[in-house]
């Protein structure tokens, strides 16, 4: 009867949630962007003529003593990004939510890179729990998920870290001090030479990240190759399913044998085409927004697909539930346009 009344309904805590999250997000975006240009601004008295290209060299960085995944101590500024093309974000390896997206989505941003991961670009993890993450627990993390050579996973003292992730424009006061581990859910691009830093978004579409490592950002230009505008693909807006899953599973899940990302690497996940129809809607709906829950709870179908799937767990991503109908959505369309026959045939 009271229509309204119902609308408001709608608006869970957990929306607002994501509200107060995309502010506090923006909120960070802003904050670093001052510290910088305030720096900026600052005239380098001490920077020697070499440094002096850039406002951010020896002077800004703190040259923090972090030892990687294979036992090696190594200084931040010197060893890690003087002179160098990086991207940095920060992990810790228990987290159900956030990291293993971003590890997942830089994963299939190195394997764009190939082999200039190592030689003129380099990704940096680093720990924000370093009591747990010993080098050898970022060993297996490193191993699970099969990241390849030119990619460090790093820890140090917490004290040093912290200061690190300041001077990175990555901390927020009150979030990543107040709640226990929720932090802050961004990476940094930069070229150390240059000057030039970006805050990008885990939730970015891999090639875009990509292409800033590999050509934004450095020094060269490569030519563009014209192309006719005759020859552009007609661009669809995607349904907000559509959009939930291209940011937010795209990372560790394909759809179908010709997944657009065309990547070749083997997914994370499994991949969906065809999971509306093989499991229980309730199930699936349940297991987009607590699949952490659910694994606490050894569900057998949870517990199978975790061992087959190198026991790395699926994220709970904060979804309310017309988030994960959205995408049920998404996912049953794009079976139904991938496999029509046996469409027609559960009719
Ligand atoms: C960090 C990687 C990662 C992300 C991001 C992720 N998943 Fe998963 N997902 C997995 C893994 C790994 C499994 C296999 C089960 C396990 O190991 O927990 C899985 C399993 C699943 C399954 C079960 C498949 C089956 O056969 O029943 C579904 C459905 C699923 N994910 C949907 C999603 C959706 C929807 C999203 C985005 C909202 C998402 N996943 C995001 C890693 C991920």
């Amino acid at each position: 009867m009271n229509r309204e009344g119902a609308d408001m309904k709608m608006h869970t805590p957990r929306s607002r949630a994501l509200g107060m999250h995309l502010i506090l997000m923006l909120v960070t975006c802003l904050l670093a962007s001052r510290v910088l240009v305030a720096h900026e601004a600052a005239p380098s008295v001490s920077a020697s003529p070499t440094e002096s290209a850039t406002p951010w060299g020896g002077d800004y960085f703190p040259n923090t003593l972090l030892t990687d995944q294979d036992g090696r101590q190594l200084r931040f500024f010197d060893d890690l990004i003087k002179g160098k093309v990086v991207v940095i974000n920060f992990i810790f390896t228990s987290c159900s939510d956030s990291c293993p997206l971003e590890t997942a989505r830089l994963r299939q941003v190195q394997k764009l890179l190939g082999d200039r991961v190592g030689q003129d670009i380099f990704f940096y993890s680093i720990s924000i729990d370093p009591l747990s993450d010993t080098p050898d627990v970022l060993k297996a993390y490193a191993q699970r998920f099969k990241v390849g050579p030119g990619w460090k996973f790093l820890t140090g003292e917490f004290a040093d870290v912290t200061d690190l992730r300041k001077k990175l424009g990555l901390f927020i006061e009150g979030v990543d001090n107040g709640r226990s581990k929720d932090h802050n859910l961004s990476l940094i691009i930069g070229n150390q030479t240059t000057g030039r830093w970006m805050k990008s978004s885990p939730f970015e579409n891999p090639w875009i990240l990509a292409d800033q490592l590999a050509n934004t950002l450095q020094n060269w230009k490569q030519p563009s190759v014209e192309e006719n505008y005759a020859n552009a693909p007609e661009i669809r807006p995607p349904s907000n399913g559509e959009e939930l899953f291209r940011t937010r599973c795209a990372s560790c899940h394909s759809l179908g044998p010709m997944d657009g990302q065309g990547i070749g690497m083997r997914s994370i996940g499994p991949d969906l085409i065809g999971v509306t129809r093989l499991r229980d809607p309730a199930w699936l709906s349940r297991w987009i927004r607590e699949p952490d829950r659910m694994l606490a709870e050894k569900d057998p179908i949870a517990m199978e697909l975790f061992e087959r799937f190198d026991k790395i767990p699926m994220p709970n991503l904060r979804l309310d539930e017309n988030a994960a109908q959205s995408i049920v959505g998404f996912l049953q369309e794009e079976t139904d346009r991938q496999q029509p026959l046996q469409a027609a045939q559960t009719q």
